[in-house]
């Protein structure tokens, strides 16, 4: 579905992706990990057209999405979520996801259509799915940071995406509150057929949950692989996890 290949984007002389190479079939879940400063934020950016590369190619569902701005590549079904949390807090959260909703309906119901009424429908549909249902009337600001975590997924999912992009979906979480993504990520992926790639530092959560690993080190791919290939990979041991780790 997703074939990134020999990326590369620097900032000012600063090779920030140097060579990335990412791959992720349909239904997969793909982890990418990696230290901090590795290049992750910066490749997400680049798959969803935030920033263009310098060179390399990104190929969604066999098109060319590296000219295309945000909004087309969004068009074409891939959503994201953001390191540092993304949603408007002013708004409450049923608002939130309605919006997103009804920013996609815009484009694609036809003017009969009772997009009002088919908005909410589905606003509710999402917030059940993601666990925040009772709490569609908080405003957004006031939620725990978890939550607002979810927020963000469930605001990515009015876009009906086929391959969501989580930047560090756990970051900060409890171990109950991981988990929960943890278990709503797998839900995702099994009940509404969306591909995932992810970055994350909790290498359990990775490795309980991605059939795909790719590391990435100083802006390139080391490797991708299956987690237990990834997991006995010498030069990722040595870089990376630490011969103690996993
Ligand atoms: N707009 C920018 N201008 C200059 N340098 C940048 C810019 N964006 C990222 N960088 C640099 O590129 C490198 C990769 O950053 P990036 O945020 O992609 O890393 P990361 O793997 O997501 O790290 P982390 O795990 O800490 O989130 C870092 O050295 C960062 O300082
Ligand atoms: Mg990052």
């Amino acid at each position: 579905m997703l074939q990134v290949t020999a990326l590369q984007k620097s900032f000012d002389g600063f090779m920030a992706v140097s060579d990335a190479h990412l791959h992720a079939a349909q239904g997969e879940i793909t982890a990418v990990i990696g230290p901090n400063g590795a290049g992750k934020t910066t490749l997400f950016h680049l798959i969803t057209g935030q920033i263009t590369p310098d060179r390399g190619s990104i190929r969604f569902k066999d098109k060319d999405i590296v000219s295309l701005p945000p909004y087309a590549i969004c068009r074409l079904g891939i959503s994201r979520s953001y390191q540092v949390v993304n949603v408007f807090d002013r708004l409450d959260v049923f608002e939130n996801v309605r919006v997103a909703v009804l920013s996609r309906q815009r484009r694609s119901f036809n003017l009969f259509a009772n997009a009002r009424r088919m908005a909410v429908k589905e606003t509710r549909e999402i917030l059940q799915t993601v666990g925040l249902g009772d709490k569609a009337g908080r405003i957004s600001g006031t939620l725990s940071h978890g939550d607002r975590k979810v927020l963000e997924i469930a605001v990515a999912l009015g876009n009906r995406p086929e391959l969501l992009i989580l930047d560090e979906p756990t970051a900060g979480m409890s171990p109950e509150e991981t988990e929960i993504v943890l278990q709503l990520m797998r839900r995702l992926r099994s009940e509404m057929g969306i591909t995932l790639v992810f970055c994350e530092h909790d290498m359990e959560m990775v490795f309980t949950l991605a059939d795909q690993i790719m590391v990435m080190q100083h802006g390139r791919t080391l490797i991708q692989d299956r987690p237990d290939a990834v997991r006995n990979h010498p030069e990722v041991r040595a870089a990376y996890l630490g011969d103690d780790e996993c």
